[in-house]
């Protein structure tokens, strides 16, 4: 399978005889939320006109006629949808971590792994001691994999790094990638992923280091577009991450974060006190929270793939919808507690773990997906004048086949 990236014999495509041409449209709001995400506009029998990756055409069929200078392709049978955006991964990393996967079944669990050296501090190791040129060789593999997978924009998280040097080589692995790739790549500075071994008992050193090193050193190279921090017991506190944030706003790094993971003791509060874009995992919520959120900007990040993978609780989808609140859903693709970035999978786990119906998981991963990395101009929708890059599928029977047959790789092709 290979995506095709727009170029010079291929610039200019007509699609014809699409079955459902999906989430099409010029009013579709950049956020939508309740009720409203069951209903996704679909034109049937329609075709599509693609210059330079832009829209600039489509309706139903009997308006077709054949454009010049167009390479024409006849989707009869089959879908096209605009491609997912991906808003929380940590796609860089040095190496997989099976053996902890063995290990949980084995019986431990992953906060039990981590306190005893595994988990992030194990990435972190191994990816200290690799250069950054061969990340980035590894990482373009990685990632062209991401994209033949339908993913037409990502962020990537830094935070296996935890020390000067190497967090500084994530990051300009991710630039190095935004150059490589013709996707909208967004870089996230998550120094403060864990504590290091060395500041285990001296966090105030580690804190210091970010706010004082690693973030000035970042801005210097403008090397980054947001700022995380894991907020959770055994990780960072709440105090901790309102003064780290409050260094990376600073540094003109807009906040998101990774909170509610496992328990709930006031970070979504000071998070969209702090106008956080995100606020992503949410496994963990409180009446307060949801308050919280309700009032605010901030946009939810759900991660079902975690979930599944660490068997703990699924975020309550149903919940947000049915107080009105949009959320977005996103792969958390890494290598310790979500080895997963196919997003057609975490559509399928959206529907069938945290029962909403394809087409509300549908806007979670398009329009509001790329709202949650500032993409809703260009990404999320099949509207004229955005290049929100194409997944074609194969001839399905319908749009619900694509959740419903999990484990099917239901996608013919994807244009970049
Ligand atoms: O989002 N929760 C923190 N960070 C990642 C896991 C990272 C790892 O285990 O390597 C997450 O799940
Ligand atoms: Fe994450």
């Amino acid at each position: 399978m290979t995506y095709f990236k727009a170029q010079k014999n291929m610039n200019k495509i007509l699609f014809k005889n699409i079955k459902g041409l999906v989430q099409c449209g010029e009013n579709i709001n950049s956020l939508v939320g309740g009720v409203k995400m069951a209903q996704i506009s679909t034109l049937k029998n329609a075709f599509l006109a693609l210059e330079n990756s832009e829209i600039v055409a489509y309706g139903p069929m009997e308006k077709w006629e054949d454009l010049a200078d167009f390479d024409v392709i006849d989707a009869e049978g089959k879908y096209i949808l605009p491609a997912f955006c991906d808003s929380h991964t940590h796609s860089i990393f040095a190496k997989t971590r099976e053996e902890e996967f063995v290990d949980r079944i084995k019986g431990l669990s992953y906060e039990e792994i981590a306190l005893k050296g595994g988990g992030i501090l194990n990435s972190a190791r191994a990816l200290q001691g690799i250069s950054e040129d061969i990340l980035f060789e590894h990482s373009k593999i990685r990632i062209e994999k991401i994209i033949n997978c339908g993913t037409g924009a990502l962020e990537i998280k830094s935070g296996y790094g935890l020390n000067v040097e190497a967090e500084l080589k994530m990051l300009r692995v991710i630039n190095r990638l935004k150059q490589h790739f013709q996707i909208p790549i967004r870089a996230t500075l998550l120094a403060a992923h864990a504590f290091p071994l060395e500041y285990k008992e001296n966090h105030r050193g580690y804190i210091d280091l970010i706010i004082n090193k690693i973030i000035p050193e970042v801005q210097k190279e403008q090397l980054a577009d947001y700022i995380d921090v894991f907020c959770e017991r055994n990780y960072f506190s709440v105090e901790e991450m309102e003064e780290i944030l409050s260094a990376g706003i600073n540094a003109g790094l807009k906040p998101k974060v990774h909170v509610n993971q496992f328990s709930s003791f006031g970070g979504i509060k000071k998070a969209c006190e702090m106008k956080a874009l995100t606020v992503d995992h949410l496994e963990e919520i409180t009446d307060e929270d949801i308050r919280v959120l309700k009032n605010s900007k901030t946009l939810p990040v759900f991660l079902p793939g975690c979930s599944h993978f660490l068997s703990i609780p699924f975020s309550n989808a149903r919940r947000f919808i049915s107080e009105n609140i949009p959320f977005a859903l996103a792969s958390d693709f890494n290598p310790g507690s979500t080895p997963c970035y196919n997003l057609s999978t975490i559509w399928s786990l959206a529907c069938i773990k945290m029962k909403l119906t394809p087409e509300e998981a549908l806007h979670a991963l398009t329009i509001n997906a790329a709202y949650a990395m500032g993409l809703q101009d260009s990404h999320g929708s099949i509207s004229i004048g955005k290049k929100p890059g194409l997944i074609l599928t194969k001839e399905i029977p319908s749009l619900a086949y694509i959740p419903y047959s999990f484990g099917e790789n239901c996608i013919e092709r994807v244009f970049i």
